[in-house]
């Protein structure tokens, strides 16, 4: 190993490392973020460690339904989402930086009592893809950061703002090894944990996603229900009428993590449409389509929703949903001009 690679391989550079870092750069940061964040890691350090017990042990058939549990969407939760939702609550209300929670597990946004409070708001998702628990693919955790207005009154309006407004957002996946995208506005780093000294190291710096991708990914399933310029882009996806090659499909479904991670990596579009039975699509606004929308946008990629730029849309419920194409700028660009295509036609 030349002298180089060798400094490199022994100059650890730990996500809290980065972090500091980073803040570093504001002189008048306080360290409030690196301790939220460092809180944030800890919760993935523990469902990474409780998805690896349940997939390596073969235990995953003791997973069972949560009993009579369903959460606000009314989906059945397994015990691993309750679980890594009340460790995520729990770190980021002990960090004593947050003012204001909104999980997909919980109803009500919760609001942090004041003698534990500080002036971040984290958005969350504890557990993507459960459903594919029982399976052993991939699954993840969502969040998305902001601040609060006023730390002494925070109240709902503070986290009904436009994702364009997220100071950080990341996802952590729980795959054949665990991995920590994260931004906090300036560009995408990927960190991968490293069991041996149980830290997040700096393994994918500066992601970039390719201007134009090979692959589309979408749950075709649906297509007897989508509008026609959804069905028409992935028809060229398929035809393309320009000369290029096809593209590839590639779907995990349930874990959306896994699928934007793939697309930020290798380029290419993730979709999930509006439908005629679900006109706003599927994937929640506040901590889906924001956090991984704030990602490709840092990665050099876009994020759409059919009408709009998705991180400029303004929320009105903490659970609404959203229907978002996102990744390639070039791929994203084709279904925009679609788009404006159709409506234009329609005046
Ligand atoms: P969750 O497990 O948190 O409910 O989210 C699952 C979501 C998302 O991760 C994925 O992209 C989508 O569901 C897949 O939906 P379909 O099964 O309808 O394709
Ligand atoms: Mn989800
Ligand atoms: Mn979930």
């Amino acid at each position: 190993m030349d002298h180089a690679a060798e400094a490199q391989r022994t100059d650890l550079m730990t996500i809290t490392r980065h972090v500091l870092n980073e803040q570093s750069k504001h002189p008048e940061s306080r360290g409030d973020f690196s301790i939220l964040l460092n809180h944030i890691v800890l919760g993935c350090k523990f469902v990474c460690s409780a998805v690896n017990k349940l997939f390596q042990a073969g235990l995953a058939k003791l997973i069972g339904l949560a009993g009579e549990i369903t959460n606000v969407q009314g989906e059945q939760q397994k015990k691993l989402d309750v679980l890594s939702n009340q460790v995520f609550v729990k770190a980021l209300v002990s960090s004593g930086r947050t003012c204001i929670l909104v999980s997909e597990e919980d109803e009500e946004a919760t609001f942090v009592e004041p003698s534990k409070r500080g002036r971040y708001i984290v958005v969350f998702d504890p557990l993507d893809g459960s459903s594919n628990i029982d399976c052993g693919v991939s699954i993840g955790t969502i969040f998305g950061i902001y601040v609060v207005k006023n730390k002494d009154d925070p109240t709902l309006e503070d986290v009904l703002q436009p994702g364009k407004y997220m100071l950080a957002a990341g996802y952590c996946m729980y795959g054949s090894s665990c991995t920590l995208v994260l931004s906090t506005g300036s560009g995408v780093n990927g960190f991968t944990l490293d069991p041996s000294l149980g830290e997040f190291m700096l393994t994918h710096p500066d992601i970039k996603i390719p201007k134009k991708g090979k692959i589309y990914s979408v749950n075709e399933g649906n297509a007897k229900n989508w509008d026609d310029v959804t069905s028409k882009y992935v028809e060229n996806c398929k035809f393309p009428k320009d000369g290029s090659s096809p593209k590839s499909l590639r779907y995990i479904g349930s874990s959306m993590v896994a699928d934007v991670h793939r697309t930020l990596l290798y380029g290419g579009i993730f979709m999930y449409p509006a439908d005629k039975k679900t006109p706003n699509g599927k994937l929640r606004l506040l901590y889906e389509v924001f956090p991984m929308s704030y990602l490709m946008e840092q990665a050099g990629g876009e994020a759409f929703t059919g009408k709009q730029r998705a991180l400029d849309l303004v929320p009105k419920k903490i659970h609404e949903r959203s229907p978002v194409f996102l990744g390639s700028s070039d791929d994203v660009q084709e279904i925009k001009a679609l788009y404006a295509a159709a409506a234009a036609a329609a005046e």
